[in-house]
């Protein structure tokens, strides 16, 4: 496995990364979530990622490898609201009480990196919530503070001098990050976690995944369909090629450290490691993708957007 520094952190991740999204919004099971970790943890991917938000997300990869923990990069986010925690939406009170909550879910001393959770600009301007996190690493609870987000308001974050890691959308259906936020991050060292790194499995279609991403992969599929590529001409031979077109083509992206595919599924986490160990796609694959984004998004009329 491909390992990558995480800007200016300096810490060594690697490529593929595991996104605890799925696991927490679908219930999958505690021996399921157990399986795929340790799989991944044994195949060198070493940077797990999850969510205050992901109902259930963080107590399955406390309870999965908190015993392993000195083997992985370790990234929660936090700033919503919950039920029972006290204060508002991005308050230093919420805040504070999601990291120490985080702490004991995932059985650890320490997270590597807090990410504010897709706060506006105005909430980043407004200073609190950033400087609550600052709070929080001076306290020895985080290592690094960092943001998760797109366009302008991640082109803000990667600004301030605090924010050491970005989290943002990249892959073959959202590639407006691609330009608007990579060449600054780059320039300022900033670590980038790309989410959303085979864009949902846009390929399967509209309303095609079960639960919570029935709905939210429907922008992804609709891009898709009108961006009109095959694997035929990307010089793949047929569909079941997909994920692996997709993660090579995130992780092709200059400023890209670690590509966080979110799966239920321990045979897809194999395939996943499968594609990475192939390196970067051609760049005529590559050039063909951008080509065919730029071309469905000026017919659609309408710019299309990093996705939350
Ligand atoms: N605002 C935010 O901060 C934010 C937003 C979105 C996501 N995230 C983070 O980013 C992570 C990744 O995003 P995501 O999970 O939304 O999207 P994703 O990783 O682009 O796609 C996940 C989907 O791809 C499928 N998949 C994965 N590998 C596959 C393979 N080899 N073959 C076929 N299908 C495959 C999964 O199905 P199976 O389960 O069947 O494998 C799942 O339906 C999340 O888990 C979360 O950690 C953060």
């Amino acid at each position: 496995m491909e390992n990558r520094k995480l800007g200016r952190t300096g810490i060594a991740v690697s490529a593929l990364g595991f996104g605890g999204g799925p696991v927490g919004f679908l219930g999958t099971e505690q021996e399921k979530v157990t399986e795929i970790l340790n799989f991944l943890l044994e195949n060198g991917v070493n940077f797990i990622d999850t969510a205050a938000g992901y109902p259930g997300s963080e107590e399955a990869i406390g309870n999965a490898v908190s015993h392993r923990r000195d083997e992985y990069t370790l990234v929660s986010k936090c700033g919503q609201a919950f039920d029972d925690l006290e204060g508002e939406a991005w308050s230093a009170q919420v805040i504070g009480q999601t990291v120490d909550r985080a702490l004991r879910r995932l059985k650890t001393d320490h997270l590597d990196v807090m990410l504010l959770h897709s706060c506006d600009q105005e909430v980043l301007e407004k200073g609190e919530a950033v400087d609550a996190l600052v709070k929080a690493r001076d306290a020895g609870k985080i290592r690094h503070v960092g943001y998760s987000g797109d366009n302008e308001a991640a082109v803000y974050a990667a600004g301030l001098d605090v924010v050491d890691v970005i989290e943002t959308s990249v892959n073959i259906c959202d590639q407006l990050n691609i330009e608007m936020l990579l060449p600054e991050a780059r320039s300022r060292d900033i670590g980038i976690i790309v989410k959303r790194p085979v864009a949902n499995a846009a390929w399967k279609g509209v309303g095609q995944q079960p639960g919570f991403y029935a709905n939210y992969t429907t922008t992804y599929a609709e891009r898709f369909a009108a961006m009109g590529i095959a694997p035929g001409d990307l010089g793949f031979d047929s569909d079941a090629a997909w994920p692996e077109i997709a993660l090579r083509y995130t992780l092709s992206q200059p400023g890209v450290t670690t590509a966080i595919v979110g799966t239920t599924n321990p045979s897809n986490a194999a395939k996943n490691l499968e594609a990475v160990a192939k390196g970067p796609l051609p760049d005529a694959a590559i050039e063909k993708i951008g080509a065919a984004f730029h071309s469905a998004e000026s017919a659609s009329g309408a710019q299309w957007t990093g996705q939350r």
